[in-house]
């Protein structure tokens, strides 16, 4: 295959594209990771992350994926064979169920059907149940990038506060952050696990907590084996606006630029957007006769939209068509979703006409890869756009 012509569209649910600003701000010179302009940075980006999270309490950066900080939520807040409540909403709940496992906690892994988020009758049912109060945390994955549905957080909490129930909750907003509301102290988060290449619009590369001081109490007493992921020696270094060891610097200047577009943009608006492109990908969805992972409508991700393919039709096969033919990367399907599913992503740097292209190169690889569909769903997401 010889050289492809214009812009790659990256359109899975993360990493995200990259706008050149950011890619400019990461390219800056190294600078000294001890020095004042270095304290100045980690001061400027750990408030801007606090307007990002909707607290007004502590926020770590760890140099990770998102999956370092999932395990850095668990050892910093639990002890060996205590109990965690989770739920099975896909395949990343999934993921950190078996991590919690291997940690030694034991997990009481509520089953679903990867169609539907957290119910939060079932938490409260669970809770009432537990009368010996031993279930230590609640961990909940806020937008199951599996799938394209999203959790109930803040009703999740209320059921919680209920029962007087004293368990953590975790909350995954790794491909929810800075795309779909979120509110780590209005909706009493323990501690919220996010990640740098999702609605931050950065490559990989960081790991972020939102920690309430519950938590932080909890923390001290917690047992699991931690080293690297100790918020005590993060927080107490981050006082002076440094990291207990080399922190990734270029990945920080990107953070900045990130939190400095946000902020223009609107942190409202940033919202607005991503669920205008979501609605319009749900009537291009819609419009083709296909039909949707998610089955709650008031569960529907804005982040992104799973799709599913007709029986005996393989979504592999669709996305390499497209990829071949339009420079398009979509979602696989993950878990046991495999070969069913195809993933839209419509987070973090995107606009109408970015929408309109991904919906288009959809439509046409469908054609191409012979699968039964309605032509002119793209054209109903267009209408949409350009009405509101
Ligand atoms: C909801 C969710 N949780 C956790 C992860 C794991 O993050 P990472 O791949 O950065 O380790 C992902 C990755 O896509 C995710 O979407």
């Amino acid at each position: 295959m010889g050289l492809k012509s214009g812009r790659h569209f990256l359109q899975i649910p993360g990493p995200t594209n990259v706008p050149d600003r950011i890619l400019r701000a990461i390219s800056r010179p190294t600078i000294d990771h001890r020095g004042p302009e270095f304290a100045r940075l980690t001061r400027e980006i750990i408030e801007g992350l606090r307007q990002v999270f909707r607290t007004s309490g502590p926020v770590v950066i760890y140099p990770s994926s998102g999956t370092g900080a999932w395990e850095a939520a668990l050892v910093n807040t639990l002890s060996p064979g205590e109990k965690v409540l989770m739920f099975e909403t896909g395949h990343f709940a999934t993921l950190w169920r078996n991590m919690a496992v291997q940690l030694g906690l034991e997990v009481d892994f509520v089953p679903g059907d990867w169609r539907h988020g957290v119910d939060p009758a079932v938490v409260e049912a669970k809770l009432a149940a537990d009368r010996g109060r031993t279930i230590k945390a609640v961990a909940v994955v806020h937008n199951e990038t599996s799938t394209g549905v999203t959790s109930r957080v803040a009703e999740i909490r209320q059921r919680m506060d209920g029962l007087r129930h004293p368990a953590l909750l975790l909350v995954d907003t790794i491909s929810s952050l800075a795309s779909i509301d979120y509110r780590h102290e209005e909706w009493g988060v323990d501690v919220t696990v996010g990640c740098s290449q999702k609605g931050l619009m950065l490559p990989p590369g960081l790991g972020l907590h939102a920690i309430s001081e519950k938590a932080l109490a909890t923390a001290r007493s917690a047992r699991l084996p931690r080293s690297y992921w100790d918020w005590e020696a993060m927080l107490e270094d981050n006082r002076a606006g440094f990291f207990p060891y080399t922190p990734p610097t270029n990945l920080l200047f990107g953070l900045r630029e990130a939190l400095q577009m946000l902020f223009e943009e609107g942190l409202e608006n940033v919202l607005a957007r991503h669920a205008r492109h979501a609605e319009a990908t749900r009537r291009a969805v819609r419009g083709w006769g296909l039909e949707m992972v998610c089955l709650n409508p008031e569960e529907h991700s804005n982040s992104l939209t799973a799709v599913m393919l007709p029986a005996d039709h393989d979504a592999d096969a669709l996305r390499k068509v497209i990829l071949e033919r339009f420079h398009l990367s979509l979602g696989t399907g993950l878990g046991k979703l495999k070969g069913r599913v195809f993933r839209i992503g419509h987070l973090g740097d995107f606009n109408d006409l970015m929408l309109a292209g991904t919906l288009s190169g959809v439509e046409m690889g469908l054609a191409l890869a012979g699968v039964p569909f309605t032509k002119g769903g793209a054209g109903a997401a267009l209408a949409y756009l350009s009405e509101r």
